[in-house]
């Protein structure tokens, strides 16, 4: 398999199940038939509606992973500077730019300094974290309050935006600068109260770190050395991978059609 990454943090080893062709079905390798036999354990099913239920809505965070992270940078009206992480993040949009982030009320039902920061001055920078300094970036999502800047304490550098007033983050390899596009607030269906808001940031610069580039011009994940989030407090590394080709009908339609008309007759 090509390489991608010439780094030694990320190894690129074989993907699963190399020889895989089409209509292959999952119990044809032994780590198919060991995966299918977990569940002789049965299934756990929760409604997600239903109010007895609700504890087990912390299953989302532990079920919808590996989650990229958004280190977020603002600036509230009084000129008072804020980081926070947030990994109800990713891109939604690439032509226009465009991508999301998601942030909680507080247990109070006060917006967070985050969003109040972006609804007041519609702009903000989104820093990609990396592993040499995760643990900063982790003690800036301590609940400080309003008139509290997260900076100082987590030992991070401000580098001045050229779009937006928010600074990025020095230290990150990867940072963008983003207008506010729009919010959709999520209610609570019996209370009608807002519980959560959807922001869509518009991509206005991108600022990379030339040594974390490889010779094609992407991002070389064992330069980045990013990380991923899990469930709780659990985090992981981003250090290894593997290619796996893109199927075209162009190149295969004919012979999926064979297969498919084959199987029709057995
Ligand atoms: C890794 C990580 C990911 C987080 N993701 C989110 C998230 O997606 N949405 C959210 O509302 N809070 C998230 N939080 C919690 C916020 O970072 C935390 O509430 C922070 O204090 C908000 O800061 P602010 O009040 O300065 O905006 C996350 C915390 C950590 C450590």
């Amino acid at each position: 398999m090509a390489s991608n990454s010439s780094q030694p943090g990320f190894k690129i080893v074989d993907p699963p199940n190399p020889s895989w062709t089409y209509g292959q079905k999952v119990d044809a390798t032994p780590e198919g038939r060991e995966w299918l036999e977990g569940e002789k354990a049965g299934w756990t099913t929760v409604n997600a509606s239903a109010p007895e239920d609700a504890k087990k809505l912390f299953l989302l965070f532990s079920g919808i992973v590996p989650r990229p992270i958004a280190f977020v940078s603002t600036i509230s009206e009084n000129g008072i500077a804020n980081i926070a992480p947030f990994s109800w993040f990713n891109q939604v949009s690439s032509s226009p730019p465009v991508i999301s982030v998601s942030i909680t009320r507080n247990a109070d039902s006060r917006p967070k300094d985050t969003l109040r920061n972006i609804l007041a001055t519609k702009g903000f920078t989104v820093n990609i974290i990396s592993e040499a300094w995760i643990a900063q970036a982790n003690a800036a999502s301590i609940d400080a309050p309003e008139d509290v800047s997260e900076w100082p304490l987590s030992g991070l550098t401000q580098e001045p935006s050229i779009y937006v007033k928010a600074p990025r983050v020095k230290e990150s390899a990867f940072s963008l600068e983003l207008e506010l596009l729009e919010t959709v607030d999520v209610r609570d269906p019996v209370s009608s109260k807002v519980t959560t808001t959807l922001v869509l940031g518009s991509v206005k610069y991108i600022h990379v770190r030339n040594d974390v580039l490889d010779a094609r011009g992407s991002v070389d994940p064992g330069k980045l050395r990013t990380v991923a989030k899990l469930g709780g407090i659990l985090f992981a590394k981003v250090n290894e991978g593997y290619n796996i080709p893109r199927y075209s009908w162009a190149e295969h339609g004919k012979q999926i059609q064979e297969l498919e008309s084959t199987q029709a007759k057995a």
